[in-house]
């Protein structure tokens, strides 16, 4: 179905899930990740997939490689937690990353037929309207405003180059291939990862603030109707169950998952990127343009969660 394709970020967290996932229907995968905090071992090994590590802000390198693909997945980036600590790599990754990303597509890029970009749900902050629907912005982090901002280099390109660009706002996705061995992982892994080495599942506040956790699968699906449908050009679409879960209420049910309800919950203050209390967003958008659907609740993803995680350790 894809011919050949590009994955920046591709031996992280969702990149590397969503090369798994379109490895039998791709020609060929190039995956560019200068491993900063990816895995080269969370990428298949296949004759199909070439990996490079590189930086995205690598011109030569990115050059060389458009003229091959059809589809570019851009996932790589400089996560939340490293934003407030170094602004600057922050604003080279996110933003001139991605800005050169798109330059080389249009100057490149002769059989383009998506470039997909993954952004995030932070781009609303501590949100006062809620369901939050894409309309909607508050820019209050670093990260926020750098991936925003590659956001309108996006609308840029699509709008006065004619680029087919179709962007996703994820929101606190989870699941299988989400590790620890990235210290910077979602809350979802730290808290399995507490239990199994039987120390206090740690929460930055009182815990009652919520998120919108994602399952990977779900996730995976939006990237592939938004690469498929013609209707995602153009597009900026939320990635979300609509379901606000606190902190807290996440800890027990990790808790009774792992079959470990004794495990301690420590509280520690906020650190600076603890802006958000709610996050609940509305995905009707894509639900009805793509007809992209939820299928796994939160119970559900972190069973599945649990057993793969389960399955690495007994490896
Ligand atoms: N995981 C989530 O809950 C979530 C939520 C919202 C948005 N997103 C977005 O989805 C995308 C993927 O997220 P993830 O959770 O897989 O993140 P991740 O941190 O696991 O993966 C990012 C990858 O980018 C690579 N990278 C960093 N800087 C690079 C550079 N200059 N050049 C090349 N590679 C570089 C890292 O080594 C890493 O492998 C990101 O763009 C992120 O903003 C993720």
């Amino acid at each position: 179905m894809f011919g050949n394709v590009l994955v920046t970020g591709g031996a992280g967290f969702i990149g590397s899930q969503l090369i798994k996932k379109i490895l039998p229907i791709s020609k060929h995968i190039y995956v560019i990740d200068d491993l900063s905090t990816g895995l080269r071992e969370s990428i298949p090994d296949s004759e199909k997939i070439t990996f490079i590590k590189e930086s995205i802000n690598n011109k030569k390198i990115i050059d060389e490689i458009m003229p091959k693909v059809e589809y570019i997945f851009h996932l790589a980036c400089s996560n939340i937690l490293k934003s407030v600590s170094d602004i600057e790599l922050d604003l080279n990754t996110n933003l001139i990353g991605g800005f050169n990303l798109l330059q080389s597509a249009y100057k490149n890029c002769r059989m383009l037929k998506r470039f997909i970009y993954a952004s995030t749900a932070s781009v609303y902050g501590a949100a006062t309207i809620l369901p939050t629907k894409e309309e909607y912005y508050k820019i209050e982090l670093p990260y926020a405003a750098s991936k925003f901002s590659a956001e309108h280099y996006c609308s840029v390109y699509y709008t006065m180059y004619k680029l087919p660009i179709s962007i996703l706002r994820l929101s606190n996705v989870y699941g299988p291939g989400q590790t620890t061995l990235n210290p910077y992982c979602g809350v979802v892994a730290k808290f399995f990862e507490a239990i199994n080495l039987k120390e206090p599942i740690i929460i930055y506040g009182n815990g009652n603030q919520t998120r919108d956790f994602t399952y990977i699968e779900d996730a995976l699906s939006a990237f592939i109707l938004a690469a498929i449908n013609e209707k995602a050009i153009g597009q900026v679409y939320n990635v979300g169950t609509g379901i606000e879960t606190s902190i807290i209420s996440l800890a027990n049910e990790i808790k009774l998952i792992s079959n470990h309800s004794e495990n301690l919950v420590k509280f520690r203050q906020k650190r600076p990127i603890d802006v958000v209390n709610r996050r609940n967003i509305d995905s009707s958008r894509i639900q009805e343009d793509l007809n992209w659907k939820i299928n796994y609740t939160l119970s559900e993803g972190l069973k599945e969660t649990f057993l793969w995680l389960k399955e690495e350790r007994e490896k």
